[in-house]
């Protein structure tokens, strides 16, 4: 059934209070619940309370048991008519936690039990209206054998706790604030705590818990630094402060997602808390830092003030990742964190945009809303409100997000209530910026400069257009925000950034004072998440590679500069590629630049976005062309990249900002000096790897070896195998290196890890390890033979009887068909009705594949 926005209506019943009684055991849950419901309005229609495989064991109305012909079941849903205003209501249910391979509801993990409800699994554990503008209280009691579950957490302060006689032990947390059910959240098991605390602006003081497996504590430290700078971030930076006495996280090793922020009781991912030197890169390490904050953040975006409904969804994510990656930029580098998280969003929602599935940052429907979890709700939200926060000013923004707290506390809110609060807050109007909310699509701009050598004026010209998506043929012109600066080539410097907003299809800027012609600056800081095409020349990009002072610019200006050489000569064009090999010089010996600036600057573009600069990807001329740069790059300036990377071998290991930077530019000359073909490539790549007293650097030299054959690739492999078998998170980086490597075998190397014993179905991290990274090697999973289509196909019809969310993810790159060969794109079509005409496949599969097929 699909679901739309404009069918949006008000609960018929809400639950003021909840009181929940869990007998747990991972075999045998006994869940009893009893809601107080009130009528919402005038209406005669029944109670209806979501269920998802639950049997009603027992059920009563104000304590008296009613008669199996007194409800209905309706598709898993649980009617009860009733004829008062206000009810009590009790069920009992049955659940095996330790069977459910979906990880939605409660469910067993490394002898854990825990839950996820987020969007719909609550109705997976008791019936409930499992929609997000229902708030209740929460009262929960939860019962375990104290041998097995020595620890039990829910969601709010732990009020009361006991021994019952016959040896269980119990406790009862309650939860002052109303909170929706996909916020619900419990944990028992044998954890050990991470203690520490946080004195709030107001003086108050918050005991915060790290709660892991014993032998993990020593590699919680990074993820409670992040947690306390979030604290303080979010009080200095919004005004907000915490309000619970406690605030708990808990670690699991099997999860769908990145983390989940039940109140006061976040449930991660273990990938995104334990970090050590020994087993986390330093990638992993920012994705601890910002995945917490992002959690912690949610308390206010998304909990104190949380959706309406689920096509509100980008009200708190889109909101809460801008959030949480203005808080990393200040932790650390904001040049660098804004180069990431553009390469992010071009490669993930750029690509969802131009595809089957893309939707509106507000979509209009959905058939599974776990589908909808993606990088336009998510990456393409925040940059709504990095816009939005631009053409407001810090002050104005941050009055803006005051009014709306302050307005929406304690409510179930829209994204409409959020742009009008930053209207009425901060005094603009945001008329047709909304349509960021409802068309989907990535617009173009075109930007051409001429010069009048007589008037010493320079004219702007700014053309926009939006490609059609499914669902919506034409597009409006939206109102688009761009920072913008002209600079004299004589000084190389400009006069002045100014905000151009392009809000016609087509709109000129007069700017006086040239005598000669200068050189356009445009989207600095990517101030919109549009595609540019403009006319500078490979000797403009030059210039602002190594001239512009927005580090974005310069950066984005090496990159097109690369991007046009590559796709020069893929196209069979004559190309300069000295220019390249010249500005990468310049840029590697600037004193004045943060390494971590130059590794981002000198890398070239991934395959994939070359593909995605194409008309059709042809990934085998990609991979060629790419990979003789990378050569010719490597060989003419291997002195340098030798100098590089015997200069930034660390004494000891160290997280600040310059020991980060200098192991990034380090992993980046390896490549460099590897890829040149030197003879001693592998043997210097080896010794990395071998000497290394980090993740970061033994990682990097695994990824640059398992791009070719050497003996060194083969014994690093073993030796990292060898190491880590036992530590699950590092062992998904054995395969995930292997499914990603640049080498002609990858595909048939896929298929043999797919059935090493390590590998299993059951483990989301695990899965993504191998074929959720094998589907973004875009050279290995187009193999021409389809052999790589086939085994994520394989994959997705698998795993789909297990754990359908997680295999409705890998769908999307199969889906991309159109941008291919008509080889390629038949064999893609053929594995996507392969999967559809499976028996029983899941709602979120069928949605994903049916769409794609479209
Ligand atoms: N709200 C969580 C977060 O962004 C993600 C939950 C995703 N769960 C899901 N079933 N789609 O932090
Ligand atoms: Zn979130």
């Amino acid at each position: 059934a699909i679901i739309r926005r404009q069918d949006y209506r008000p609960p018929d019943w809400l639950v003021p209070e909840i009181d929940l009684d869990f007998a747990l055991d991972p075999a045998r849950t006994q869940i009893r619940a009893v809601l107080s419901v009130a009528r919402n309005g005038a209406h005669d229609r029944y109670l209806k309370l979501d269920g998802d495989g639950l049997v009603p064991l027992e059920v009563k109305v104000d304590g008296r048991p009613l008669e199996s012909g007194e409800w209905t079941l309706d598709g898993g849903a649980l009617i009860i008519p009733l004829t008062g205003d206000a009810h009590q209501i009790e069920t009992l249910v049955e659940l095996a936690p330790e069977n459910n391979s979906k990880l939605m509801g409660l469910y067993a993990s490394g002898g854990l039990l825990c839950t996820q409800c987020e969007a719909e699994g609550f109705r997976r554990i008791t019936f409930f209206p499992d929609r997000p503008d229902v708030l209740s209280r929460y009262s929960v009691r939860m019962e375990a054998d104290p041998a097995r579950f020595p620890v039990l957490l829910a969601n709010g302060d732990p009020i009361e706790q006991g021994s019952s006689a016959d040896g269980r032990h119990w406790a009862r947390w309650t939860d002052p604030f109303p909170k929706p059910c996909y916020l619900f959240a419990l944990v028992a098991g044998d954890l050990a705590c991470n203690a520490d605390s946080f004195v709030t602006m107001s003086g108050r003081e918050v005991k915060l818990g790290i709660w892991v497996k014993e032998a993990d504590l020593p590699r919680t430290g990074h993820a409670m630094e992040a947690l306390k700078n979030s604290m303080a971030w979010d009080e200095r930076v919004y005004g907000r402060e915490y309000d619970l006495d406690v605030f708990n996280i808990v670690a699991v090793a099997d999860f769908n997602f990145g983390a989940m922020e039940n109140k006061g009781l976040n449930i991660f991912n273990s990938r995104y808390i334990l970090a050590d030197p020994e087993t986390a890169t330093d990638i992993d390490y920012d994705g601890v830092e910002g995945v917490v904050a992002h959690e912690y953040f949610h308390n206010w975006s998304g909990n104190r003030v949380t959706c309406r409904d689920w096509f509100q969804l980008s009200l708190k994510e889109g909101f809460t990742v801008f959030r949480d990656q203005n808080f990393s930029a200040d932790m650390g580098s904001h040049a660098v964190k804004r180069i990431e998280d553009v390469r992010v969003l071009r490669a993930a929602q750029f690509q969802e945009d131009a595809g089957p599935l893309a939707h509106p940052v507000r979509p209009e429907s959905y058939i599974e809303i776990s589908n909808f979890y993606t990088a336009t709700i998510y990456n393409k939200g925040a940059e709504l409100i990095r816009m939005m926060a631009l053409m407001l000013g810090p002050e104005r923004f941050r009055a803006g997000s005051d009014l709306y707290f302050k307005r929406h506390d304690g409510q179930a809110a829209t994204c409409e209530d959020f742009v009008r609060a930053m209207e009425e807050g901060g005094g603009i109007d945001l008329g047709q910026f909304r349509r960021w909310y409802e068309q989907a699509g990535t617009p173009h701009v075109r930007a051409t400069l001429r010069h009048d050598e007589a008037t010493q004026t320079v004219e702007l010209l700014l053309e926009q257009s939006m490609p059609p998506t499914p669902g919506q043929p034409d597009k409006q012109p939206m109102a688009i925000p761009l920072r913008t600066a002209l600079f004299d080539r004589i000084g190389s410097a400009h006069k002045g950034e100014e905000l151009l907003m392009l809000t016609q299809p087509q709109q000129s800027f007069t700017f006086g004072g040239f005598a000669e012609a200068p050189v356009l600056s445009i989207n600095r800081g990517f101030s919109a998440p549009v595609i540019v095409a403009t006319d500078r020349s490979q000797g403009d990009l030059a210039f602002l590679s190594a001239h512009d002072d927005d580090p974005f610019a310069r950066y984005e200006a090496m990159q097109q500069l690369m991007v046009n050489v590559l796709v020069g000569r893929i196209a069979g064009q004559n190309v300069d590629e000295a220019a390249v090999v010249a500005a990468i010089r310049d840029t590697v010996v600037d004193p004045h630049l943060d390494p971590a600036f130059i590794a981002e600057a000198i890398r070239l573009p991934s395959e994939a976005y070359l593909g995605d600069q194409m008309a059709k990807v042809d990934p085998d001329a990609i991979h060629i062309a790419r990979d003789a740069l990378q050569r010719r790059i490597g060989q003419e300036l291997e002195p340098l990249w030798r100098d590089i990377h015997a200069r930034t071998k660390a004494n000891s290991f160290s997280l600040s900002s310059a020991a980060k930077g200098a192991r990034k530019l380090r992993n980046t000359a390896l490549i460099c000096l590897v890829a040149s073909g030197v003879p001693d490539g592998a043997a210097v790549a080896f010794s990395q790897f071998d000497e290394a007293d980090n993740m970061t650097e033994r990682q990097a030299a695994l990824a640059t070896l398992a791009n070719g054959a050497s003996d060194e690739r083969e014994a690093a492999l073993d030796i990292f195998y060898n190491r880590y078998r036992n530590d699950a998170l590092t062992l998904d980086k054995w395969f995930q290196t292997q499914a990603f490597a640049l080498h002609p075998d990858t595909v048939d190397l896929v298929e043999e890890l797919g059935r090493h014993p390590d590998f299993t179905l059951s483990n989301p991290n695990r899965v993504r390890s191998l074929y959720g990274a094998f589907g973004g090697n875009q050279w290995a999973f187009h193999h021409r033979s389809g052999k790589g289509y086939r085994l994520v196909a394989n994959c997705i019809i698998a795993l789909d009887k297990l754990n359908p969310q997680t295999a409705a993810r890998l769908v999307p790159p199969l889906g991309r068909w159109c941008r291919f060969d008509d080889e390629r794109a038949a064999l893609m079509r053929g594995e996507l009705q392969r999967i559809l005409a499976e028996p029983g496949l899941s709602k979120d599969v069928t949605e994903q594949v049916g769409k794609s097929l479209e």
